[in-house]
């Protein structure tokens, strides 16, 4: 499934993603959304050959040793999508085909804007961000932090890029470990709790198919209610109270709801 986002009006410059997998492959479909125009193109490469949607140009290492560096000849974007361990090699790959003012967008985990930067020509600004795993719906949230020579025009179109993605904040580098701790990682407990609600539902006599609905329902329904109410969660939960509950239990204090239910023992993923 594609992004989800209400993209309008959004207008980005050429772009090359090496390495369009998982995360580079969630980005192509930001941007091959009807309210975004890419002037100029957009190339992808990939070790393996693999044709690329329509309007994409896409290239294979294993079918050409140059595809990276052809990809990046005139690109105002590079998005570097390959796994950690692989960015090294790829900067310095690349370093000598860049044109003076291209901004190099890293999603490497952990990958420091000091090592990119280093490799990198002192005409070429680089930012670091860090989208999670909803950008394949256009959901993610996506932290940015503009490297030493990034001006406020390339944050803003790193910004500008995620945006196809979902939603995104400018954090300071020392801060997108944080970032990356709660927005990273908080799919995997979401998905935890919804599990072990789940499983509460099924043990109160729901099948699987009506359980998903309540829980998954509930979660949808409870977080647009938090959206749109502008209140913070303890006052939600007291107002959701306030409407729900018998006389007697509407002046209670907030308390944290006991977690797990008694029944579920597995703890949460790490
Ligand atoms: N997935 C996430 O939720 C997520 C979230 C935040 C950040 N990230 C970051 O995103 C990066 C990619 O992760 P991923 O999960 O998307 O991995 P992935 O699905 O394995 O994608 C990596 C892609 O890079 C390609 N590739 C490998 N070496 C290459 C090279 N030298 N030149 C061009 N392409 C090359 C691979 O091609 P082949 O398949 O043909 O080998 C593959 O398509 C990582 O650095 C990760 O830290 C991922």
């Amino acid at each position: 499934m594609g992004p989800v986002t209400d993209a309008q009006g959004i207008q980005l410059p050429s772009i090359a993603i090496l390495g369009a997998g998982s995360m580079g492959g969630a980005i192509l479909q930001g941007l091959l959304q009807p309210g975004v125009t890419v002037t100029g193109g957009i190339r992808i490469t990939n070790r393996r050959p693999g044709r690329g949607p329509e309007g994409v140009t896409a290239y294979a290492l294993e079918e050409d040793p140059e595809a990276n560096r052809r990809a990046v000849e005139g690109a105002g974007i590079v998005l570097v999508g390959v796994k950690p361990a692989g960015v090294g090699d790829l900067l310095d790959e690349i370093a000598g085909a860049l044109e003076p003012g291209t901004l190099v967008i890293s999603v490497a985990a952990g990958v420091p804007l000091s090592a990119i930067e280093r490799r990198l020509p002192p005409s070429v600004a680089a930012v670091r961000a860090m989208p999670n795993t909803p950008a394949t719906v256009g959901l993610a949230v996506t932290g940015i932090s503009p490297g030493s020579r990034a001006t406020a025009e390339q944050t803003a179109l790193a910004r500008t890029l995620f945006a196809t993605v979902g939603e995104v904040l400018e954090v300071t580098e020392d801060r997108i470990d944080a970032l990356s701790t709660i927005s990273g990682s908080g799919p995997a407990y979401v998905f935890y709790l919804v599990e072990q609600l789940q499983e509460a539902a099924r043990q109160r006599g729901f099948d699987a198919e009506e359980s998903a609905l309540l829980v998954q329902g509930t979660f949808r329904g409870a977080l647009e209610l938090l959206r749109t109410s502008g209140l913070p969660p303890r006052s939600s939960a007291a107002a959701s109270r306030a409407r729900t509950a018998p006389p007697s239990a509407r002046s209670r204090s907030w308390s944290k709801p006991t977690w797990p239910p008694p029944s579920t023992t597995r703890q949460p993923p790490r």
